[in-house]
């Protein structure tokens, strides 16, 4: 038994009303928001950057925790953005750059907490050199690029082995995550628990939000 944090993914909301919708996640015990950037490169789809997160940012005030899950493919160029805009935790994809280590230092030293993400098709054995570095390993549960897509309930493997070997560390959970698949994340070890589609799609964000909390601590 754990606590674990849901981060509404807000891909799937009305972007229009970004900040509104936010707002109503926040209001629904959202204990994070996951914030996804796409450049039509790394994924093939397009989101919004910076621009919108300092809007975002002045729209919410300070307290909110920003995950921001850089799905782009040169993921130094907005480091200092991203930072200036006002993120929290900037989480890069391993496979978006060939310099891990240089890229870490300088999200720390943009006072930012580092997350790191793998694909489906990366192991776990390369994000693992990484792992004392970082604050936060995201296990993808679909190819990224897409909400509302199945979970994929062969990563669990990977979440379990570094839950196993780092024990400590934050582990992050995105795609297909819903009441549905929530109790395979949970036994596995996830403790950043995003859910996209599942939560906006419901009538009941409050208790899909609290529906996804409890299943961790049983
Ligand atoms: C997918 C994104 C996810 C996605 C999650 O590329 O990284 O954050 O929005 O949405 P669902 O929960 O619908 O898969
Ligand atoms: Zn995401």
């Amino acid at each position: 038994s754990y606590s674990a944090k849901i981060g509404p993914s807000i891909l799937n909301s009305d972007l229009a009303c970004l900040a509104s919708e936010c707002t109503r996640m926040l209001e629904c015990g959202a204990d994070y928001l996951h914030l996804d950037v796409m450049d039509g490169h790394f994924v093939p789809n397009i989101t919004f950057g910076h621009p919108v997160v300092e809007c975002l940012r002045k729209h919410l005030g300070q307290a909110p925790f920003f995950d921001m899950h850089m799905m782009v493919s040169r993921p130094e160029q907005w480091v200092k953005p991203m930072a200036a805009a006002g993120a929290t935790q900037y989480t890069f994809h391993l496979e978006a750059t060939s310099n891990a280590g240089a890229l870490i230092k300088d999200i720390r030293e943009s006072s930012m907490k580092v997350g790191l993400a793998i694909k489906p098709g990366t192991t776990v054995e390369e994000l693992a050199p990484w792992a004392s570095q970082i604050d936060m390993a995201l296990v993808m549960t679909v190819e990224p690029g897409f909400g509302g897509q199945k979970f994929m309930e062969d990563m669990m493997p990977k979440v379990s082995w570094l839950r196993t070997q780092f024990p400590s560390l934050d582990i992050e959970v995105d795609g297909g995550v819903g009441p549905d698949s929530i109790h395979k994340c949970a036994e596995a070890g996830a403790n950043m628990i995003v859910s996209g589609s599942a939560i906006m799609s419901s009538d009941d964000p409050r208790s899909v939000i609290n529906f996804l909390r409890n299943a961790c601590m049983e």
